[in-house]
């Protein structure tokens, strides 16, 4: 199963395929803000994919739409509602874990 390590705190978790980095956070017990439940409308989920980027689902035209209006994208910027992990190992940095609660 692969391993999403988060960022800053280091902790890790073996996910199934197919789980959302978001559902792979909350299992993993860290903060993350997910204030419309998973539907890329809030944009709270905002995180940073430092690697596995090439496995996980990719962007979609409603995940991108809302990225367009967050302050503070890069080009690792993803929803982590949205992403869906695959078979490669997965580190992402949380952004919002002092406001996540
Ligand atoms: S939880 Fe709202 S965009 Fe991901």
């Amino acid at each position: 199963m692969p391993v999403v390590t988060i960022q800053p705190s280091g902790k890790t978790i073996e996910v199934s395929i197919g789980t959302t980095l978001l559902a792979a956070v909350m299992k993993a017990g860290e903060a993350i803000a997910n204030k419309c439940q998973g539907k890329a409308e809030c944009g709270a989920c905002h995180i940073f994919v430092l690697e596995g980027r090439k496995s996980v689902s990719r962007t979609t035209p409603s995940e991108n739409a809302k990225l367009d209006s967050i302050v503070g994208v890069g080009s690792k910027s993803r929803l982590a509602c949205q992403v869906i992990v695959g078979e490669e190992d997965v580190t992402l940095e949380l952004l919002n874990f002092a406001s996540g609660r």
